[in-house]
């Protein structure tokens, strides 16, 4: 059982200040009958709400897929930049989605969204070992010494060790990389300690989930049982 106010602004209706006077109009109902004072109680389980006769979502967890464009920056406010939040319908922003771990700036892709902290935690911790997959452009050939140098783990230009890794070349210029870990950069600094310097980025997997053909800048509601196993 939860209080009705508690409720309302766990599920973005309103502030706990604003949900008083939008109680008190009687603008609520809870399993048909109108609810003025935001103390009562209720099953959060099984109570059917309305605001204003629409009905009313109550808080539940949210993953979200985004295809991410480049020009965007992953972070909930930074001043003279456009954000990935922007591209996220109020509705979801309302339930408390924030991003899963972080794409630069000018790297496009598979961006996750969720509003359980513990989740994204779990899915961005290298423990977890979720592989996220990069489809990279670069200057230069990968050669299988590179391929060996990932699958050992890369030394970075200022010293810092990665995990191992997986350089997959698909044609000179092109390949995929595999990592389960989110350092700063770090595909482009892996890729660049090689020779390889990155001019295109683009995740296209998180674990099972595959960036498919979401058109870039759309979001796409994920089920998260997908990762019940991380
Ligand atoms: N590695 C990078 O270099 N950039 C990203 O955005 C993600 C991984």
């Amino acid at each position: 059982m939860q209080r009705l106010d508690k409720l309302l602004s766990e599920a973005g209706v309103a502030s706990r200040r604003e949900l008083k006077g939008i109680l008190r109009a009687g603008r609520v109902t809870v399993n048909g009958a109108t609810v003025t004072r935001g103390e009562e109680k209720f099953d959060e389980q099984t109570a059917r709400i309305t605001l204003d006769g629409a009905p009313v979502e109550l808080r539940r967890t949210v993953l979200l897929m985004l295809h991410k464009p480049a020009g965007f920056v992953t972070s909930t406010d930074e001043p003279g930049s456009r954000t990935v939040m922007e591209l996220l319908p109020e509705r979801w922003r309302r339930l408390g989605a924030l991003p899963v771990g972080r794409l630069d700036k000018d790297t496009e892709g598979l961006l996750l969204f969720t509003n359980d902290g513990q989740l994204a935690h779990r899915l961005i911790s290298p423990k977890s070992e979720v592989w996220k997959v990069y489809y990279a452009e670069h200057e230069g050939a990968a050669q299988e010494a590179d391929v060996e140098a990932f699958a050992q783990g890369v030394t970075l230009a200022d010293g810092t060790q990665c995990l191992p890794a997986r350089l997959r070349p698909i044609a000179d210029g092109k390949c995929h990389v595999d990592v389960q870990e989110g350092k700063y950069h770090q595909v482009r600094r892996m890729l660049a300690s090689r020779g390889l310097p990155v001019t295109y980025l683009k995740r296209v997997q998180f674990g099972a989930l595959e960036l498919g053909d979401l058109p870039r800048g759309e979001v796409r509601e994920v089920d998260p049982v997908i990762f019940t196993e991380v």
